[in-house]
């Protein structure tokens, strides 16, 4: 309980502070290029394993404002089928207002879904905020429980980070891969550090470098398949 309260009380300070939300915005250059280079590769992930959204019933773990279902409504997944959850009232309330996925209030440590009742899985920077090792373990557990036999997990979050903060711990991949037993995983390195994506902003043609190079990339994709 005292990780819930934790992550909370952090997302509630983060939301109160116009100066990260500002820096957050897509109107960010350097958030702008890391979101539209995450999108493409999530694409190409879910494209080579001939994955047809339409059909899937997909829950987005720790789905926050929402701003996933606007990726997941635009790459074919169907309103109807598609839930997310989240421990934090105020940030289902704004998604809500523009989203038709059904929402629910709650925690990844204890999901209030039956066994197997999903095809796919999601989770978005959802576990470098988790940093009890136990409240991982649970997460990760009760993904795989309500992900059918053959469904698909789709994951993103940062592997390392220069960031010292209490509140944030980067998941290496081994850690992803312990977490979920069994799972075989297609992986991607991505996103440029966003301090220097910042930096770089205004240079012409350096993000693209950058992102080339994968000297400075700090989060991985992967698509995993339940067996
Ligand atoms: C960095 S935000 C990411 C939000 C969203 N996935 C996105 O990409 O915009 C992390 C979110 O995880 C939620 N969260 C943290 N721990 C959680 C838990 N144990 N169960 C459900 N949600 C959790 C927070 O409330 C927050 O909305």
């Amino acid at each position: 309980m005292a990780e819930l309260e934790r992550a909370a009380a952090r997302y509630r300070e983060r939301d109160a502070s116009a100066a990260l939300t500002g820096f957050w915005s897509l109107r960010n250059p350097a958030v702008l290029h890391v979101a539209q280079e995450r999108e493409r590769v999530a694409l190409q992930l879910l494209a080579a394993a001939g994955i047809e959204l339409a059909a899937l019933r997909v829950l987005d773990v720790g789905c926050g404002f929402g701003l996933e279902f606007t990726s997941l409504l635009r790459w074919g997944v169907r309103g109807q089928t598609l839930v997310g959850i989240d421990l934090m009232h105020e940030r289902l309330r704004v998604a809500r207002g523009h989203s038709p996925a059904l929402l629910v209030q709650g925690s990844g440590t204890a999901l209030p879904f039956p066994d197997a009742c999903f095809d796919l899985v999601t989770q978005n920077v959802v576990f470098s905020s988790i940093v009890d090792p136990a409240a991982r373990r649970a997460s990760a557990a009760e993904m795989l429980r309500v992900l059918r036999p053959g469904g698909w997990l789709l994951w993103y979050d940062a592997f390392r980070t220069r960031a010292r903060d209490p509140h944030f711990r980067a998941v290496p991949r081994s850690e992803v891969e312990a977490l979920f037993p069994g799972v075989a995983w297609r992986w991607r390195r991505l996103t440029c550090d966003i301090g220097i994506a910042a930096r770089l902003r205004r240079v012409p043609g350096a993000l693209a470098l950058l992102d080339a190079s994968g000297l400075a990339c700090t989060h991985l994709m992967g698509l995993g398949r339940r067996p």
